[in-house]
């Protein structure tokens, strides 16, 4: 009943993706994902081709079902490609940046099928003209870096309409089964869940981090230019806390810019692929499990969907909620 364009191409059970979320779904959320029928994204960020290869393995030792690779392009290098095409990845996404072309030409040609998150119908367009196979469009209440021009509900069937027939995946917002039908019913082939599998066992945030996804509502997000000190033209949406507070409002240029080093403190410290990592304040680095420092000056992403979210539950066991809650919706309240 849940079968979809998608479900048949990628040969998945289920039109259910978890998002590519940098240094938060690694190997463990994936594979658990794609394990469970749907569909997994490990999010590279900045991760070394090594890192990066040894995450696909680990991916392949739990499941060999298909799953994704998110790059960043301002963050990966050509030898990232070429791990994914030695490792033949599935699929490749990438997001914000345009991927050269000739990553896009290699990839295809290595029959690794790319994906381009989108904010807008002229994006998605570019994404097309780029040979994207399927486009994510994402709305504004997205969590994550977010450069959306509408919200999810106008975004995906203007994309739809605007890139047809090419397939496209639904991102923001959505959090339960009633988004995942929403989805589908604007339009879209998949749906993808970011803030919902963050909150989940095997995501890699920090527990206080999790802990806060659970207590927000759904105005407890706010989209600012705050954390930008290693990406600078960073629009996020995350959750409110006492940094994004007291910067909130402010518009581009980023206001740590006027600042001097004194006022940009350590806030914490982390590890990232095997280093040690000061946290400067207006990193956008989320903190994940081996963070210590101030929850309350670092960038806790997440989406509007943050305020719909009440548990953390193993990722297989929240793919078959997801179905299920999806099938009851289209059973119990669409009638003839
Ligand atoms: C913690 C977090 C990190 C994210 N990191 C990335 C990323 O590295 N690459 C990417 O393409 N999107 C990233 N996103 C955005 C997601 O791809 C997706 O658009 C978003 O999570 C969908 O909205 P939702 O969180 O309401 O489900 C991130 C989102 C979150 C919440």
């Amino acid at each position: 009943m849940l079968e979809t364009r998608f479900t048949a191409e990628y040969g998945v059970e289920f039109p259910i993706v978890s998002a590519g979320m940098a240094f938060v779904s690694r190997a463990r959320l994936a594979a658990a994902v794609s394990g469970a029928g749907g569909f997994g994204i490990v999010g590279a960020g900045a991760m070394p081709p090594h890192v990066l290869r040894a995450e696909i393995d680990a991916v392949r030792a739990v499941t060999d079902r298909p799953f994704g690779i998110n790059l960043l392009p301002r963050f990966a290098a050509r030898e990232h490609i070429e791990v994914c095409l030695e490792r033949d990845v599935p699929v490749v996404t990438f997001f914000w940046d345009d991927p050269p072309a000739d990553w896009v030409r290699a990839l295809d040609a290595g029959g690794v099928r790319v994906w381009i998150q989108v904010g807008s119908p002229t994006e998605a367009e570019a994404a097309v003209a780029l040979g994207a196979a399927a486009v994510i469009a994402q709305g504004t209440g997205a969590g994550g870096h977010n450069r959306s021009v509408a919200g999810t509900i106008s975004i995906v069937p203007a994309v739809v309409d605007a890139i047809a027939p090419t397939p496209v995946l639904a991102a923001g917002g959505l959090a339960d089964g009633r988004g995942l039908v929403a989805a589908l019913a604007l339009g879209a082939d998949a749906a993808v869940f970011g803030t919902r599998f963050l909150a989940s066992e095997e995501a890699d945030a920090h527990p206080e981090y999790k802990r806060r996804v659970l207590a927000a509502g759904v105005g407890d997000t706010a989209h600012t230019w705050v954390f930008g000190f290693d990406w600078p033209d960073a629009q996020v949406r995350g959750l409110r806390n006492a940094l994004v507070s007291a910067w909130e409002g402010r518009d581009w240029p980023p206001p740590y810019r006027d600042l001097d080093a004194a006022e940009q403190p350590t806030v914490g410290a982390t590890e990232v692929f095997g280093q040690e990592l000061p946290l400067v304040r207006f990193m956008g680095l989320p903190p994940t499990a081996v963070t210590s420092g101030d929850l309350e000056q670092m960038s806790l992403l997440a989406g509007e969907s943050a305020g719909l979210i009440e548990d953390l539950p193993p990722a297989a066991a929240l793919v078959a909620r997801l179905a299920e809650e999806a099938r009851s919706v289209i059973n119990d309240r669409l009638r003839d």
